[in-house]
């Protein structure tokens, strides 16, 4: 016998919540062949897979688990070793461990004894830092918080994005609830658990749109920025996380490192599922410099920004959010290629939160959507 997958069933307010599923009975550490397979199917059929009471699994079995997905993998951290570039937005988030360096540390407070690590102090991401105009201490203390970043996990440059990441939610702080404000102007906000993952489906984030901006999603090549993160270093996001406002703090070319034009990467818009061949709209917006629509580049950054935002605002509406509720012990396989994420949160000094993240650099380039993928969506 194997396991059970059941879809999560969302709330009346997620009504747009058209993926997840959780995983009751299952042990990661004794998995057959068989498993395997179902679990692989299961991850790109439902997007995101909740496997619970796995508190017991090592960071070797994580990282081997994880590599099972993509077994042509090349073998490194899914941002190589850029992320630690000291001015890397993402340098500030994650850190390597010593028994398993492709599986990253992350959480909140002081980790003593662990894997290999004596002491070390994690900051969970905060949105104070990263987004133009964050909430105040006051709005923070009363409950209030933000998505930090919306994204895939993926280096952007030189490396393909992993196919899919694991996220191994040992220790959640307090179960305190916050409210998520989008301060875009709509009102929009989200009640989630303190420290919740958020998630949108890129297949629904694609479904939503009308006709003439499905079009232009399948129509539109998506040019990365080289060394994207160190080019946003001192750029700041939305107040809704989702991608970054334009005020010209890009860092120029001269002031990044070394520039090697073929690591560039340039993707489609639209990304097909490889197991359900649906269409998802897939685009890590922040860290996207140009589009090419039609063959021809926009060349502008702010409007780059513009047309993106309108077509990637609908996805994260909160109806189509899922904040996960954490337990501890779930360990978290999520289909990277395939939905977008953003930590959550506003911790305080005492939240203590520990988790272990992997995912690897693909050796594959992502799956394009075809003409003939995209002729049921074509108008006449
Ligand atoms: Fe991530």
């Amino acid at each position: 016998m194997t396991f059970t997958i059941e879809p999560i069933i969302p709330s009346a307010k997620q009504s747009g919540v058209d993926f997840g599923a959780i995983i009751n009975d299952l042990d990661l550490e004794r998995i057959t062949p068989e498993d395997f397979d179902k679990l692989y199917e299961a991850v790109y059929t439902y997007q995101v897979i909740v496997v619970r009471n796995q508190g017991h699994v090592t960071p070797h079995t994580q990282y081997e688990l994880t590599k099972r997905f993509d077994p042509q993998n090349i073998d490194m951290y899914g941002h190589g070793g850029m992320h630690r570039a000291s001015e890397s937005i993402i340098a500030r988030d994650i850190s390597p461990l010593p028994v398993q360096p492709q599986v990253q540390l992350l959480g909140n407070g002081i980790v003593r004894n662990h894997c290999g690590i004596d002491e070390k102090k994690l900051v969970h991401p905060s949105h104070t830092v990263f987004h133009k105009t964050p909430l105040t201490k006051e709005q923070m203390d009363a409950g209030y918080t933000r998505f930090y970043r919306w994204h895939m996990d993926a280096a952007l440059y030189k490396l393909n994005p992993p196919k899919v990441t694991t996220l191994f939610g040992i220790k959640n702080p307090s179960s305190r609830r916050e409210i998520v404000r989008y301060d875009d102007g709509t009102g929009d906000e989200l009640e989630v658990q303190l420290g919740t993952t958020a998630f949108i489906s890129g297949q629904k984030a694609f479904e939503i749109l009308p006709p003439e901006m499905k079009e232009l999603a399948f129509k539109t090549q998506v040019k990365y920025a080289a060394h994207p993160y160190v080019w946003i270093s001192k750029a700041k996001a939305h107040s809704t996380g989702l991608g970054m406002v334009s005020e010209g703090k890009e860092l120029p070319k001269e002031e990044l490192p070394p520039i090697d034009e073929k690591d560039i990467k340039i993707y489609p818009m639209l990304w097909k599922n490889p197991v359900t061949n649906k269409v998802h709209l897939q685009v890590h917006p922040a860290a996207v410099e140009d589009l090419i629509i039609d063959g021809k580049p926009v060349g502008d950054l702010e409007k780059v920004r513009e047309i993106l935002y309108k077509i990637q605002r609908p996805g994260i509406s909160p109806e189509n959010v899922y904040a996960h509720e954490w337990k501890d012990g779930d360990f978290v396989i999520f289909h990277n290629r395939g939905v977008l994420h953003s930590v959550v949160g506003s911790l305080r000094e005492d939240d203590f939160r520990l988790f272990h993240q992997c995912n690897i650099a693909s050796a594959d380039e992502p799956v394009p959507v075809t003409e003939q993928d995209f002729a049921p969506y074509k108008r006449n």
